[in-house]
């Protein structure tokens, strides 16, 4: 096993020397090997989205470093990064053309990678795109003239995530990709999900506040707490874990939740 991600005593702080200052990340440190898929919890406010949008450089931390696949890409800009990362969010609106249809939005994310040039859509790119599509057993294949924004949002967060892998990514971050959607169909597009990750053999982050989901899915689970690491648990651990226990150490690591006498008298 080697390493594919390496965060190294990341610090952020927000606002500093203002009322409103936040430290978002505290010395975090977390190796990621590859093929690893990691479920993320965190009460709100924990950290979690600042990491994987300081891991997307969206902004340049205080202190730390951050190494992709053997790179310290700490200072890349953005745009380098977003080549070998792929990531997901919440709302399905974003991250895709919704104008230009499903066989666009994947050409787009084809090509994206591999050549600057204007992309066109070849016969065999087409045929290829068919098949992908129809793996996510929802007849998508049979719309690919369809403009994403007319999808629903759970066919849109399965097409999403073929976008998001479709150039095989050194990372891939998940960030309550299917917290928007309905139970069936968030399910449903988990398990896509994990059917993809395994394909392609991916490294994943993938942020959840659903305890059976951070259990379920993939091979280790890490809570964040104040911008730290509080819990990291790995296969063995995990093969005796149940959403109920795990509740119990969120509650006993989230510190600040339990003594925030404000939370607790609600
Ligand atoms: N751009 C920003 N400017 C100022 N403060 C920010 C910014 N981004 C995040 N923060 C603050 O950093 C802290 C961590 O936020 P973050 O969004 O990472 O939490 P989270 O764990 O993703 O929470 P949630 O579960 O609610 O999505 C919060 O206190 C938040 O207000
Ligand atoms: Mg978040």
């Amino acid at each position: 096993m080697s390493v594919q991600l390496s965060i190294q005593h990341l610090s952020k702080c927000f606002e500093p020397n203002t009322p409103n200052r936040r430290v978002a990340l505290d010395d975090l440190s977390l190796d990621v090997e590859r093929g690893e898929f990691i479920t993320i919890l965190g009460s709100n406010g924990a950290g979690k989205s600042t990491l994987f949008n300081a891991i997307l450089g969206k902004f340049l931390p205080d202190k730390g470093r951050i190494i992709l696949d053997g790179d310290d890409i700490t200072y890349w800009k953005d745009y380098k990064r977003a080549a070998h990362i792929g990531c997901l969010y919440q709302n399905p609106q974003w991250g895709t053309a919704p104008n230009m249809t499903i066989e666009e939005n994947l050409a787009l994310a084809y090509t994206r990678h591999a050549s600057k040039s204007f992309f066109a859509v070849n016969r065999r790119d087409s045929a290829y795109f068919r098949e992908l599509l129809a793996t996510l057993g929802l007849g998508l294949e049979n719309r690919m003239k369809t403009p994403m924004g007319m999808l629903s949002g759970g066919q849109r967060q399965a097409a999403s995530l073929l976008m998001a892998t479709i150039a095989k990514p050194k990372l891939l971050l998940l960030d309550e990709h299917t917290a928007a959607l309905d139970p069936v169909t968030s399910r449903q597009v988990l398990k896509i999900t994990a059917q993809i990750i395994a394909q392609n053999n991916l490294t994943a982050l993938m942020i959840t506040h659903d305890l059976h989901q951070a259990v379920s899915f993939g091979n280790r689970t890490i809570m964040l707490d104040a911008g730290r690491l509080v819990l990291d648990i790995g296969a063995d651990e995990r093969a005796g874990m149940t959403p109920r226990r795990l509740a119990d150490l969120f509650a006993a690591k989230a510190k600040h939740l339990l003594s925030d006498r404000s939370l607790l008298s609600v």
